[in-house]
């Protein structure tokens, strides 16, 4: 027969159109177009019978009766990654994985994949993983190597939309994942594989079938490393949550949620990446303490974030050298240059030490990038320490922020945090506010005075 002579028409109302398409446009039903013969065409053919459309045609209803929505959760096992969605994941929505190349959402997709199939296998409910990166048998390695159960997990490996929206159709799964929505692509959204246009069609596609069933969609996304998130950001407000991954240390992945329309989104979830897949780090307190090789070093002060409702300690790094151009500079990654070179200025104002001349390095043992203003204090000690040549007692946290007057502010949380370091061996906590097991200082004059005594200034 002539491919002219085809057409797609929509087993509930009629309506028909020359491509295939997964819902009517028209009635909203899923899944119902068959291939017909072109009959000749007038207005019933083309827009459906009426009677068949208003039919099919919702209306408003008023709110007080509307149904609430249980939110019923389906637990993934993984505790981290259930904190972080707030409890688990929700029936009928999606979730956006993003995360650069090779950080692990593959190997997590799988991890959850497994978890929710044998968590439903009674009910007889089925996981789809759909690849479009990887072949099945790069899959199925990973599954070997991560020893995971892979009964009741269906593999798709396609890039085309219809392949995908056609197994859903057919398994109904309790989770479908999208490994990674990138790289799905349908005719009927232009040429241009990759394209926003593209994404957005296809992510819309699966999100509208989940939405009016029972069932959950996880979608993977590439995030470059230069931060090139144009193509996620346009999912985000597709999406009910988002969550991305971040690497900290070689082996550590940081886990946050940036919107959860289910839960809040202040919780971190903490992984290491070990052989066998991500382990969750259920103590991160002490994990980005390094074993010291002196006692008290020069340069070195420790602190006590919390963040994301996870409280650890952390070494703040300070060198301080002769500059090596004409003009001072600082060089710090994982802690904003423009707060180093604040601290700097507190620093010669309220101790008169000066940084003329010299160029000023600043780390973050364990690799954490870091934002919690409650590090100023320790930074400023590891600064003044690394510029006088003065050893840092290494059995001392600091934890504050810092005004330009250089009085020491309060912080959020300062008894978990003084009770997190006391219980690791740090004898003196200095902060603002007076606890427990909390020396108060009121300013960085006072501090560097209690820390080390009537010690002279090497650079004076
Ligand atoms: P992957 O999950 O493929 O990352 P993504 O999907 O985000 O690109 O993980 C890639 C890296 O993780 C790869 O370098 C190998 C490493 N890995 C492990 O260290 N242990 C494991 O058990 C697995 C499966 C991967
Ligand atoms: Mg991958």
């Amino acid at each position: 027969m002539k491919k002219n002579n085809i057409v797609y028409k929509c087993s509930n109302c009629g309506y028909s159109q020359s491509s295939w398409l997964g819902r009517c446009p028209l009635c909203s039903k899923w899944n119902t177009f068959i291939e017909a013969v072109k009959e000749e065409e007038n207005a019933t053919n083309i827009i459906g019978s009426n009677e068949n459309r208003i039919k099919n045609i919702r209306g408003a209803v008023p709110l007080n009766q509307v149904e609430s929505g249980q939110n019923v959760r389906i637990k993934t096992n993984i505790n981290e990654l259930d904190n972080v969605l707030g409890g688990g994941l929700i029936y009928s929505s999606s979730v956006l994985i993003g995360g650069e190349p090779g950080i692990g959402k593959s190997t997590l997709l799988l991890q959850i994949a497994s978890n929710i199939a044998t968590e439903t296998k009674k009910e007889g409910e089925k996981v789809l993983y759909v690849s479009g990166e990887e072949a099945g048998g790069q899959i199925k390695d990973r599954a070997l190597r991560l020893e995971i159960d892979c009964t009741n997990i269906s593999l798709l490996c396609t890039n085309r939309l219809e392949d995908v929206l056609s197994s859903i159709y057919k398994l109904s799964p309790i989770l479908t994942i999208i490994d990674s929505i990138q790289t799905i692509n349908s005719l009927e959204a232009g040429v241009i594989p990759g394209s926003v246009a593209q994404l957005k069609y296809c992510a819309n596609e699966v999100i509208s079938w989940i939405k009016e069933h029972k069932s959950i969609v996880i979608m993977a996304c590439h995030v470059t490393k230069d931060g090139n998130i144009a193509g996620p950001r346009t999912l985000e407000h597709l999406v009910d949550t988002v969550i991305y991954f971040e690497r900290t240390a070689e082996d550590v992945r940081f886990l946050r949620s940036t919107k959860n329309r289910f839960g809040s989104i202040d919780t971190l979830g903490i992984f290491n990446m070990t052989e066998k897949g991500l382990k969750e780090v259920l103590n991160p307190a002490s994990m980005f303490l390094t074993n010291r090789v002196e006692e008290d070093a020069e340069g070195v002060a420790c602190t006590c974030i919390y963040e994301g409702r996870r409280c650890f300690l952390v070494e703040i790094q300070a060198l301080v050298t002769d500059a090596k151009a004409s003009i001072s500079r600082v060089f710090s990654e994982k802690i904003e240059s423009g707060r180093v070179n604040r601290i700097s200025a507190i620093l010669e104002r309220q101790v008169g030490i000066k940084f003329f001349g010299v160029d000023i390095y600043v780390n973050v043992a364990g690799g954490v990038r870091l934002k919690d203003v409650g590090l100023d204090l320790s930074l400023a000690l590891a600064i003044y320490s690394a510029r006088c040549g003065i050893p840092i007692p290494s059995d001392i946290v600091c934890i504050g922020e810092l005004s330009l007057s250089g009085e020491v502010r309060s912080v959020d949380k300062i008894k978990v945090r003084a009770n997190v370091a006391n219980s690791l061996g740090f004898n003196k906590v200095y902060a603002r506010d007076k606890a427990e097991g909390v020396e108060s200082v009121k300013s960085i004059r006072e501090l560097i005075r209690k820390v080390f005594g009537g010690k002279l200034k090497k650079s004076e």
